[in-house]
């Protein structure tokens, strides 16, 4: 099921997506004793971060907290492009977690290794294979996490966890792949701003059957699936 939560700016999104994460720590908790989940990249969750810190941070039991990442850029974990260090910077530092249950990606290493490394991380932190929640962006090309068009890590339907070459950028990336994503028992997108709109209504309304964009390709085999925007995000979904 896709639910879209139309939200009427950034700040009322960050507010809706911070409670939502409390609520689906506090049901794996419940359920389970641990709430796995893996965090989107760039900017757009950093208001939620912050929030989830500053307003919901003692409504978390962070102690059952596994922290892992969507994706991660190929720098070493104290670059301005960091997606381990604005996570960081906006709430790990702010909340009591295990620093044996923060699962960064290792952008420093060769990404190969790198890759190698968390599909093991994943296999031996995740044995259920799946995310309580996966929280994603989505770029104004379609991309989400590092899924980009054109590349290889679309068609990767063994490993759980890929480097992925990225021509518009020439720069290598590490992200979850479709079999990760897909296989979690909620994932969230976190979408904002008018440049997002077009690529929000490709994938929500008027996907391209033949050559659909790397975000459609997110649908849950047997978890929900939720879209938060904001109202410039959402412009062309009426
Ligand atoms: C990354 C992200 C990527 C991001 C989108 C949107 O490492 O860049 O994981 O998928 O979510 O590019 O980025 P913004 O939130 O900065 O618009």
């Amino acid at each position: 099921m896709t639910e879209l939560k139309i939200c009427t700016d950034s700040n009322v999104l960050a507010d809706a997506a911070a409670s939502h994460f409390v609520e689906r720590a506090a049901s794996a908790i419940a359920a389970r004793g641990v709430f796995s989940v893996a965090l989107a990249g760039g900017s757009s969750p950093a208001g939620m971060y912050q929030c989830l810190a500053d307003v919901y941070g003692d409504q978390v039991d962070w102690s059952r907290v596994m922290i892992f990442w969507g994706d991660e850029r190929c720098v070493e974990p104290d670059h301005a492009d960091s997606n381990y260090r604005m996570a960081r910077e906006t709430l790990l530092d702010h909340v009591s977690l295990r620093s044996e249950n923060i699962h960064r990606m290792r952008g420093e290493l060769p990404p190969g290794e790198a890759a190698v490394e968390y599909q093991r991380i994943l296999v031996d932190k995740l044995p259920s294979g799946r995310f309580d929640l996966i929280l994603l962006g989505l770029g104004d090309d379609g991309h989400t996490a590092s899924l980009f068009p054109d590349t290889a890590a679309l068609t990767e339907d063994e490993h759980l966890a890929v480097a992925n070459y990225v021509p518009k950028l020439d720069a290598w990336r590490l992200t979850l792949t479709y079999p990760a994503i897909n296989a979690a028992r909620n994932v969230t997108f976190l979408v904002m701003g008018e440049g997002k709109a077009e690529a929000a209504r490709l994938i929500l309304r008027d996907a391209d059957k033949d050559k659909p964009l790397p975000a459609a390709g997110v649908q849950p085999y047997d978890g929900d699936l939720l879209w938060f925007l904001d109202t410039a995000a959402a412009r062309l979904l009426e």
